[in-house]
């Protein structure tokens, strides 16, 4: 059930457009890169990366395997050591090239915790593409091999990225600006 929700609205951030030229630049680079790879894994990580990852997969030309993973943190926020599988892939990836699709890189566990976990299970090797890296909330150092925007500190929303399961549906990514904040709070 979602949650009571703080006053709010969401300033637009990134437009539906310039997302969509993006993520057409980022398919090509990874085309491009995997040209030579007949056993290429896309794993996108629900529920957050799940529109980012539909469009960006459906520009590939190359042949892509799909699957998911869901993770969820223990508590409140993300720490080291506390993510939580909630839905294992579906396919092997023991010798195989795996190509892990984020919507966001906020401190960096839930990925590393991923990125270690596919190497571990025999990956030819592992990748990282994000739509989003929130660099400055970085506590865990993962490389992003593929970057969509680099953002600053906000509380952003939208394409797949929620606020108590809410905005997920929008084709835009906005940043959360709460009513209640008083002006010398700003
Ligand atoms: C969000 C987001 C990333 C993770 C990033 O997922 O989609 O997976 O947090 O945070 P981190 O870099 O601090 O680890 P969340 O667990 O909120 O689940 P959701 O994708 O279902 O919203």
């Amino acid at each position: 059930m979602p949650q009571a929700l703080r006053p709010h609205h969401v300033r637009p951030l990134l437009s539906a457009e310039r997302i969509r030229a993006r993520v057409a630049e980022l398919a090509a680079e990874i085309d491009r890169d995997y040209r030579d790879s007949d056993a290429l894994v896309a794993i996108g990580v629900l529920k957050g990366a799940v529109l980012f990852y539909s469009d960006l997969v459906q520009r590939l030309s190359v042949p892509v395997i799909v699957d998911f993973f869901q993770t969820s943190s223990y508590g409140a926020g993300t720490v080291a050591g506390e993510i939580r599988i909630k839905r294992d892939i579906d396919t092997s990836i023991r010798g195989r090239d795996v190509l892990l699709v984020e919507d966001i890189v906020d401190t960096g566990w839930t990925v590393r915790t991923i990125l270690e976990l596919f190497r571990f299970r025999g990956a030819r090797s592992v990748k990282l593409c994000a739509l989003l890296d929130k660099h400055e909330a970085r506590e865990a150092d993962v490389p992003i091999d593929y970057c969509g925007f680099k953002i600053g500190n906000d509380f952003v929303v939208g394409y797949g990225l929620d606020y108590g399961e809410h905005h997920r549906h929008l084709p835009y990514v906005g940043v959360v600006e709460f009513e209640d904040v008083a002006e010398g709070d700003r």
